[in-house]
């Protein structure tokens, strides 16, 4: 059973990265979301964290006023967050683990044991009507606990298949990629909808998005360093372009 157009989901976060090395205004990710919005991506993904290091409040802002494609904000389970997104009502949430000292989202969100808590902090937007995902390793306790507390989407994290990739170690590339793929086979028979994000390249995306329960693909930091060289609507449609061969 297939899910459909596997969608593609363009993250701006190392826009802003570039923007603050120098702390004014430019590149602009609102600027950048609207290129991707031209160049065939199905919605934008930004993670604003906590301490701002790249996607400030403000472009939060900008993003809501001006995107005509959904936006999936990305966000830890605080109240501070839980604010802003009530607020802004972007298409859909990803909660996400989030820790001060790393330098990007190392693990999967801990969903097993703390179902009451998750639960709790997801339902006021249940009921706004924003689409809520979690993040979690491509494990069978996080997909069940993501299934029972009624999470309607998971996001399976990519980061050790896609480091495997890198540091071209294959055995491990396979092990993680069956551990994706069981568990995206598992998620979907339990009615989830499942995504999968962190790390994925032009080499490594072609074995998940043939997958075919994977409805959608959030990719960001590969495609802005691509876009240093080719620029950003072609570095994104050449990733729609495999992953629409890989699917075929
Ligand atoms: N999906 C989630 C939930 C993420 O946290 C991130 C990184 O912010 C991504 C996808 C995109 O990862 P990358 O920038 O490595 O492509």
């Amino acid at each position: 059973m297939t899910a459909g157009k596997l969608r593609l989901g363009v993250n701006i976060d190392h826009v802003a990265t570039v923007r603050n090395a120098r702390g004014g205004t430019v590149p602009d990710p609102v600027r950048a979301a609207l290129v991707a919005q031209e160049a065939g991506a199905d919605g934008i993904t930004a993670h604003l964290r906590e301490d701002r290091r790249h996607i400030v409040d403000a472009d939060i802002d900008g993003l809501m006023a001006a995107l005509k494609l959904p936006l999936n904000f990305e966000m830890a389970a605080t109240q501070e967050m839980q604010q802003i997104a009530l607020r802004h009502k972007p298409h859909a949430v990803c909660i996400v683990p989030e820790k001060r000292e790393e330098r990007t989202t190392e693990g999967g969100l801990e969903v097993a044991g703390q179902d009451n808590t998750l639960a709790h902090y997801i339902a006021p937007f249940q009921a706004s009507g924003a689409r809520v995902s979690l993040f979690i390793a491509a494990e069978k306790k996080q997909v069940e606990a993501a299934a029972r507390i009624g999470a309607p989407v998971i996001e399976l994290h990519a980061g050790a298949y896609a480091d495997a990739w890198a540091e071209e170690r294959w055995d491990v590339r396979d092990s993680e990629l069956s551990r994706i793929t069981e568990m995206t086979a598992y998620a979907h028979e339990l009615g989830l909808e499942v995504h999968v994000g962190h790390g994925l390249t032009y080499d490594s995306v072609g074995p998940i998005a043939a997958l075919p329960q994977v409805a959608e693909l959030n990719i960001g930091h590969f495609i802005i360093g691509e876009a240093i060289f080719r620029g950003l609507g072609p570095a994104i449609a050449e990733m729609r372009r495999l992953m629409d061969e890989a699917r075929a």
